[in-house]
């Protein structure tokens, strides 16, 4: 949630602030603010509500600094306001600090410092920060001993950019379990929540590790452990095409990010999956350590989590191995049976997910081993988990997941394959034949992108309606989850996702005239049940949009929508791309923000 950017160097900072803040919005949106180092000193200002109020207050054109920070909120302690609103200052206005995450003990640091005559103008945990930084300072600290002593009475995530009146040429940042990244160019320095936002000006970034210091001036970065010992780091350039951080003509980032899908799974699959076997660079399972595992636990949160509903199957299927999916909020509180048996593999688009890194850590602790499915390139579940394998899915910027998704599922499938060749359970023909398909997935996701007008159509039909059903069997019961996610978070209808053979069981009570119900039909053996399901909640009246790759007697539905037959382990891969278009049409014609829904952001580093 939120997010941070910086610059120091010999450019003016106030434009750089603004345009990567306008990058980082759909990471929270609820206000915004920017802190320069001018001629006299701090200044700071910020405002409720979008970025663009912030760039149309007059007195921002004054700010002539070098030397800036900058946030973009999700509010979670106080209202947003312009006054809970970042950067935040200490009483003798000596420090600026901007942070991302969440001080869990704020209110205790609170009553320390009010104790010591430090007075609060925000309701947020926030404020306590420069406050304790200060509190240190006059104590005799420099600036760096000074937010190291403050950051050892923290509890809970923060990443912090920290401006200093007495240190006009320098920043110093700082992160515990929320994400900041450093960009290096030639006497200039960034810093950023993520990449995509500052890699139109460097390709050369600083990942810190949880409590690592950095002490930037315009051309040095000096880098400290927690005792503040200096440390190396080594710099790592990042491929990301810049074009693949903007919008490219298209309306908005979700419509881009969806059409970019055939090339994100053409990535992803890169040159891991070939006729022999597949192979995955820099990864130690072997064959006796799969023979001996109990359990596969996959854990992550949201549309993560869905692509791993949408793969368990394959594991069980071709590796012949037990395969939990687990919310990670839950499993992090749950008290897992897992041991050094048990293989966790934690999704994540951001790889900055707060209950997912916090599940992986547990998982660790618990002897097993762990391997992280991440989109990000050096994002914090990259860095804790044994072994990182990447979605190639390029930068994705709306807050709906649709490219990240089906890449998901497409290397998950690949990892599933990998290890069922160690194992050797089932014919390699069968193996085969899944491999085969899967190298056809980018261009059937092409194809499936053809059925555009078909979607929109009905879209322009259903998008004033209120409540929508979603229904499937099998693995199509998972893109029905995954279809009603997206039409919730950027529609604002409510949905519900049900396994079709469950309807009858309760939900079907609330069928009525003229409600939509869309089902989603790809498994062969199941054709017939999901249709008989399909006429009970017609026959109580409601208007029917089928997804499929069978043949099936169209008359009888509203709508049909025809996407290319697969292998039915790999249909979530296509049947999920019509559904993301419906979600997307029918938010647009809603007149709604798309890329960023209300309520949401991005990456969610908070619990
Ligand atoms: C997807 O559309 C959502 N915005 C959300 O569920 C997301 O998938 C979830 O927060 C997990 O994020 P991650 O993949 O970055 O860990
Ligand atoms: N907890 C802080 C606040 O509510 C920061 C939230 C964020 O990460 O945006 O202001």
């Amino acid at each position: 949630m939120c997010g941070i950017i910086g610059y120091i160097g010999n450019k003016k900072a106030k434009p750089i602030l603004i345009n990567g803040l306008l990058r980082l919005e759909y990471r929270g949106y609820d206000s915004a603010g920017i802190a320069t180092i001018e001629k006299d000193g701090i200044k700071i200002i910020k405002e409720k509500g979008r970025i663009s109020n912030l760039a149309s207050i007059d007195e921002i054109n004054n700010l002539e600094g070098t030397i800036g920070i900058g946030h973009t909120r999700w509010a979670t302690h106080g209202k947003p306001s312009a006054i809970n609103s970042h950067p935040h200052s200490d009483n003798s206005k000596t420090f600026a600090v901007v942070h991302n995450g969440i001080i869990e003990n704020y209110n205790k640091l609170r009553k320390f410092l009010q104790e010591k005559n430090y007075t609060f103008l925000s309701d947020t945990d926030t404020e306590v920060i420069p406050n304790l930084i200060h509190y240190y300072y006059k104590e005799g600290n420099n600036f760096l001993e000074s937010v190291k002593l403050a950051c050892d009475d923290l509890k809970g995530s923060f990443a912090l950019e920290i401006l200093c009146n007495d240190y006009p040429d320098n920043m110093i940042v700082v992160r515990q379990d929320s994400p900041l990244v450093i960009g290096r160019s030639l006497n200039e320095n960034y810093i950023s929540s993520d990449i995509p936002a500052i890699l139109s000006f460097t390709k050369d970034f600083f990942f810190l590790n949880d409590r690592e210091f950095a002490l930037l001036s315009r051309d040095s970065i000096d880098f400290y452990d927690n005792n503040l010992n200096k440390i190396d780091k080594i710099v790592k350039s990042i491929e990301w095409n810049t074009s693949s951080a903007e919008k490219d003509g298209y309306d908005d980032f979700m419509l881009k990010e969806i059409y970019e899908q055939p090339n994100a799974i053409r990535e992803t699959i890169g040159s891991k999956l070939s006729e022999n076997k597949i192979f995955f660079n820099d990864f130690e399972i072997e064959k006796n350590y799969l023979e001996n595992i109990s359990r596969i636990y996959i854990i992550a949160c949201g549309t993560a989590m869905n692509a791993g509903l949408a793969t368990k199957a394959t594991f069980e299927k071709f590796c012949k191995i037990p395969t939990e999916v687990e919310i990670a909020s839950e499993f992090r509180y749950k008290e897992p049976l897992i041991d050094e048996h048990t293989l966790c593999i934690f999704i994540s688009q951001s790889g900055e997910t707060a209950d997912t890194i916090a599940a992986l850590k547990l998982s660790k602790a618990k002897n097993a081993k762990t391997i992280a499915v991440a989109n990000v390139i050096g994002s914090s579940i990259t860095r804790e988990a044994d072994f990182c394998i990447y979605t190639h899915a390029g930068p994705e910027i709306a807050v709906a997941s649709t490219k990240a998704y089906t890449s998901q599922v497409v290397l998950l499938n690949i990892l599933a394959l990998y290890f069922a060749e160690l194992l050797q359970k089932v014919p390699t023909k069968e193996i085969n034949q899944v491999k085969k398909e899967i190298l056809e997935l980018p261009k059937k996701a092409e194809i499936t992108l053809r059925n555009v007008a078909e979607v929109k159509n009905f879209a322009n039909v259903v998008y004033k309606e209120t409540d929508m059903f979603f229904l499937g069997r099998g693995l199509d019961y998972y893109t029905a989850c995954e279809g009603s996610l997206k039409l919730k978070e950027i529609s604002y209808i409510h949905s519900e996702s049900y396994a079709a053979g469950e309807l009858k069981h309760g939900p079907i009570a609330l069928i009525e005239n003229g409600v939509t119900v869309i089902g989603i039909i790809t498994n062969p053996n199941l054709v017939e049940k999901t249709i008989s399901n399909m006429q009970e909640v017609i026959t109580r009246g409601a208007k029917t949009l089928v997804i499929t790759n069978q043949k099936v007697n169209e008359s009888q539905f509203f709508k049909v929508i025809n996407i290319p037959n697969t292998n039915p382990y790999l249909s979530p891969v296509l049947s999920i791309i019509p559904l993301q278009l419906l979600a997307y049409y029918i938010s647009k014609e809603k007149g709604l923000d798309v890329d960023k829904p209300r309520n949401l952001a991005k990456s969610v580093t908070v619990e």
